[in-house]
């Protein structure tokens, strides 16, 4: 299934959620209490490669399973946060027969307002609607941050990675399948930056343009007589951009790598193909920050 259509799936099964049958335990806030199936709590903190340096906050966090299974099975930390006071305690006592209260805590407190900070995972099984709006606070959190989301996706931000897991018993949302997502926090590097390139044996100073829409690139490389365009793309502070031989410096495709630290990127550019091709250190110096751009959102419309 294509991603657009696996977003039309979401936004039906959300509906779907959001009306299920009343459990036992119905949880309270924004939407109603139901379990990630554990086969698929175990899936999503194996995509995020969880692992003992990492700090994890669960949005929503029920019976705590998420937190408890990336204390127990993946030696990280963290806490959840929830409004249901039963299922604090649940999560709470959960915690204690694994023997990991020490390292999973939970916490009483509305998802919207919860400090994001010390994350470098975030796990939720939310509806779109609160996906986009913990989006934005989302994307102003340190590049490379793993969100992991369960059925439901962030709109017109693409995942970065995705599976569908059958699950049999599941009942809710698409009976049969569960629907995971995986996105990386994208750098920010929409605007201007400033590089040297060398051409026939000489440094020259070039410009690029990144256009960027979440971890997308597009833009321009200028410089003299030279104007060509790039893509590219981000995976957290990791970047990655071609631009194409023709109009190129030295009409060479020029492929660039590197590392994005807040106005610096520093890496290698691999100009030309083939065995001809060689390859260099090369920087950019961020010369005007520009804004991310914004794609028409359609499930902002409903
Ligand atoms: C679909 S359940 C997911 C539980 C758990 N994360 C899991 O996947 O098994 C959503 C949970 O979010 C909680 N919740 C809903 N709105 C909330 C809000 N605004 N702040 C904190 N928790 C909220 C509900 O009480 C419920 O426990």
């Amino acid at each position: 299934m294509n991603c657009s259509r696996k977003l039309l799936t979401g936004l039906a099964a959300s509906v779907v959620l959001f009306t299920a049958p009343a459990m036992s335990q119905e949880g309270r806030g924004d939407v109603v209490y139901v379990p990630t199936p554990q086969i698929v709590v175990d899936e999503m903190l194996t995509m995020a490669k969880i692992g003992p340096t990492d700090f994890l906050i669960d949005l929503g966090s029920g019976d705590g399973r998420f937190v408890i299974t990336a204390t127990q099975k993946y030696g990280a930390r963290g806490f959840g946060v929830d409004l249901d006071t039963y299922l604090l305690r649940l999560a709470r006592k959960n915690a204690q027969a694994a023997g990991v209260a020490d390292r999973a805590s939970f916490v009483e407190q509305n998802l919207f307002e919860t400090d994001l900070s010390q994350a470098t995972v975030i796990s939720s099984y939310l509806l779109p609607a609160m996906n986009l709006k913990l989006r934005p606070k989302i994307l102003a959190m340190k590049p490379g941050t793993r969100i992991v989301a369960h059925d439901y996706h962030m709109g017109d931000w693409y995942p970065d990675d995705q599976r569908d897991i059958v699950v049999p018993e599941k009942k809710v949302g698409t009976a049969g399948v569960s629907y995971v997502y995986l996105w990386y926090v994208p750098a920010r590097v929409a605007g201007k930056w400033q590089t040297q390139l060398n051409v026939g044996g000489k440094e020259m100073p070039y410009e690029i343009a990144f256009d960027q829409l979440f971890q997308t690139l597009d833009g321009t490389l200028r410089g003299g007589a030279d104007s060509v365009a790039l893509r590219g793309k981000l995976k957290g502070d990791q970047i990655t951009f071609t631009t194409l031989p023709k109009g190129s410096p030295g009409n060479q495709r020029h492929q660039f790598t590197g590392k994005v630290s807040d106005d610096t990127i520093t890496g290698m550019v691999r100009v030309g193909d083939g065995a001809a091709a060689r390859e260099t250190t090369w920087s950019a110096k961020l010369a005007t920050r520009g804004e991310m751009r914004r794609a028409k959102d359609e499930s902002e419309e409903h």
